[in-house]
This record gives structure tokens, C-alpha cells and sequence, in this order.
């Protein structure tokens, strides 16, 4: 009998037997008082993804929960430093922080990841690690037009001139989620409107 999670990897490794933790995450919830899930954000460069991420962060953080904030630029400076922005460096990028995800799942806390993710295909493998219901995909729908007039970073006038290739929106697609547990126009609302939004979410599931 496999004692595997639902929902992992294969691996190239013999020989290894899967170890059950003795503290589980219902013990966690149960002393900290509010549920574990992954708030998976996914948009354009520039659409507002960290902004809201960290600003969450902080209200869930005030109320005293567990929470931690992947951000793809951060992540970027360490963990997937090999990567670049190829199609399959993006699909590697998203499986890692997919998995690194569900550690944190695992581990009681609230994680929040603000990563492009552009491509539906490498969503929908993280979303399968985990139980339907410890997944939100969160959309933050601020279209093209509006990131590229913040361009908060200069990437995008870069990418234009031809300076980045692979740039999403400009030179490399962004499949936009189907079905997504939470739409926002981060583009219009404002910023505590949105915190609002992904708050009133996770009472509606009763993460806490
Ligand atoms: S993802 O596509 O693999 O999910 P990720 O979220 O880690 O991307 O990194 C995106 C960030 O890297 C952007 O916010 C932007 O600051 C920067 N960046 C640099 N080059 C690119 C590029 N070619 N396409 C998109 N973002 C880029």
C-alpha cells in the first residue's frame, strides 16, 4: 500500500518511503484557530499581484494568522535563479512554487504567491497537488492597456523596444484563467477594495 499523497510527483529517486508527519494539519488548524490554503494570484507584469499579496498579508498578519507571501520576482533573486522566461523555464518556475506551496500548506500557513503564471496548463498542475478546496485562484484582470501605462518597472517600454524578449503581454502570451475563484479588476478598484474582496473569499470558505 502507497502512503504517497494524492497528487505527487513522480520521482526519479529508488528506494524511498514516504514518512507521515506526527503533527498533521488538522492539529495545526485546530491550535491556531484558522485553516492553511494557498491564495495563488496570476496576472500581467504591473497588475497588481504583490501589491495585493502583501497588502492581504498584512490585514490576515494584524488578525494574528500564519501567513507567508511568495513573490516571483523575490523567488526569482534564489530559488529559481537558473530560470529565465522561456516557456519551459516559466513551466519549471510555476512547478516549483507549486510544490513549495503545498509545503507551506502543509505546514498550517496561509501562503499567498503573486507569480505571472501565464500559462493555464502549469496553473492547473499546481491547483492539482492540493484539494480542490485549500486552492484559490485569484485574477488579477488589470488588462494590457492599464499595465502598460503604469509600467511601475520600465519593463514594458523595454520589451516594446525589442530590449526583453519573451515579455508577457507583448512577446509571450497570457492565457487568461477560465474558472477562477476570484476575478478582480485590480486595474479600477481600489487597493482596500481588493483586500476587502479576497478577505470576504476566504470567510466564505472559512479559512478563518
Ligand atoms: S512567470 O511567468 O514565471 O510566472 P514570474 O512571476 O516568476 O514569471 O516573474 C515575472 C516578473 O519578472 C515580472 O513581474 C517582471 O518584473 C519580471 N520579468 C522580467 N522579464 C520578464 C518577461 N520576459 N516576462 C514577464 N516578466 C518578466
Amino acid at each position: 500500500m502507497s502512503l504517497e499523497p494524492e497528487g505527487a510527483n513522480p520521482s526519479k529517486s529508488s528506494n524511498i518511503v514516504w514518512h507521515q508527519a506526527s503533527v498533521t494539519r488538522k492539529d495545526i488548524a485546530k491550535k491556531r484557530g484558522h485553516k492553511s490554503a494557498i491564495l495563488w494570484f496570476t496576472g500581467l507584469s504591473g497588475s497588481g499581484k504583490s501589491t495585493l499579496a502583501n497588502a492581504v498579508n498584512a490585514a490576515l498578519f494584524d488578525q494574528g494568522l500564519s501567513t507567508y507571501v511568495l513573490d516571483g520576482d523575490n523567488i526569482r533573486h534564489g530559488l529559481c535563479s537558473d530560470l529565465g522566461f522561456s516557456d519551459s523555464d516559466r513551466e519549471e518556475n510555476i512547478r516549483r512554487i507549486g510544490e513549495v506551496a503545498k509545503l507551506f500548506l502543509d505546514s498550517g500557513v496561509i501562503v499567498l504567491t503573486a507569480f505571472v503564471s501565464p500559462f493555464r496548463s502549469d496553473r492547473n498542475k499546481a491547483r492539482k497537488l492540493v484539494n480542490d478546496n485549500d486552492f484559490l485562484e485569484i485574477y488579477c484582470a488589470a488588462d494590457l492597456h492599464t499595465c502598460e501605462d503604469r509600467d511601475t518597472k520600465g519593463l514594458y517600454a523595454k520589451a516594446r523596444k525589442g530590449e526583453i524578449k519573451d515579455f508577457t503581454g507583448i512577446s509571450s502570451p497570457y492565457e487568461e484563467p477560465d474558472c477562477p475563484e476570484l476575478k478582480i479588476d485590480t486595474g479600477t478598484l481600489s487597493l482596500e477594495i481588493c483586500v476587502q474582496e479576497v478577505i470576504k473569499k476566504l470567510h466564505e470558505n472559512s479559512i478563518f
